[in-house]
């Protein structure tokens, strides 16, 4: 048994608000388990394609849903969605083509609530390696999947900056349609939880970001 608390910290915010690279610093500072719960949308997604299925033939996404086997490996500090066994290559799930379909496959309540233990589960993975708690980023962390987090922070940032942080980065990716799409969606929409710790990361640096988040963190460990 740890004698240390087991903590659950929960990042939400649009595409390339800073989700990522903070939550990845959080993981390693503290030990946490990484885990990208948007790497997860988007490894359904790319299963989607592979089998021809549209988002808009709800019998048949159902049907890829009730087979999804879905487990997980742990590479480093980040937690890997495999789908029947094997974890979809990072080239795969970051193309393109996923890009523009993920979010109409997260609309789908059943996609989502086929997530939902998996994504859970996850806090029992973090237990088994040893890990100090977790770090969940995504857009319904917050609110639905661990609405009672130990901390819960909402990342915000103009939609121009963001859109040069993901050129940047060399990613093709309409960030304004799926954050339109993400907003305006009726179940689990983007939005910051009551109670959540916004940040507006437009006029911060990433440093800047992780030390706002760790401040809270770091006092609630040493106590
Ligand atoms: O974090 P990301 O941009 O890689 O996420 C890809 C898509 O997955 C995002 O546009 C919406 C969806 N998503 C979601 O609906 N809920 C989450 N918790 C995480 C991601």
């Amino acid at each position: 048994m740890s004698h240390f608390p087991f903590i659950t910290v929960a990042i939400d915010g649009g595409a390339a608000s800073g989700k990522s690279s903070s939550s990845r610093t959080l993981s390693e500072r503290f030990n946490l388990l990484h885990v990208d719960t948007g790497s997860f949308y988007r490894a359904i997604t790319a299963e989607f394609l592979r089998r021809n299925v549209p988002a808009t033939d709800l019998p048949a996404v159902q049907a890829v849903v009730a087979g999804l086997q879905l487990s997980t490996r742990v590479n480093g500090r980040s937690a890997m969605m495999a789908v029947g066994g094997s974890v979809v290559p990072e080239a795969e799930i970051r193309r393109r083509e996923v890009n523009d379909h993920v979010s109409h496959f997260a609309a789908i309540p059943e996609v989502r609530t086929a997530l939902l233990a998996y994504q859970r589960g996850q806090a029992g993975v973090a237990r088994e390696r040893g890990f100090r708690g977790l770090v969940m980023e995504g857009r319904d962390i917050g609110s639905v999947i661990f609405p009672d987090a130990t901390f819960r922070f909402f990342l915000h940032a103009d939609p121009l900056e963001r859109a040069r942080r993901r050129a940047r980065e060399g990613g093709d990716d309409s960030i304004a349609e799926r954050d339109r799409l993400d907003s305006s969606r009726k179940t689990a929409p983007l939005a910051c939880p009551p109670g959540a710790i916004s940040i507006d990361t437009t006029f911060l640096t990433l440093p800047e970001v992780v030390e706002t988040m760790a401040a809270p963190i770091a006092a609630q460990l040493s106590r």
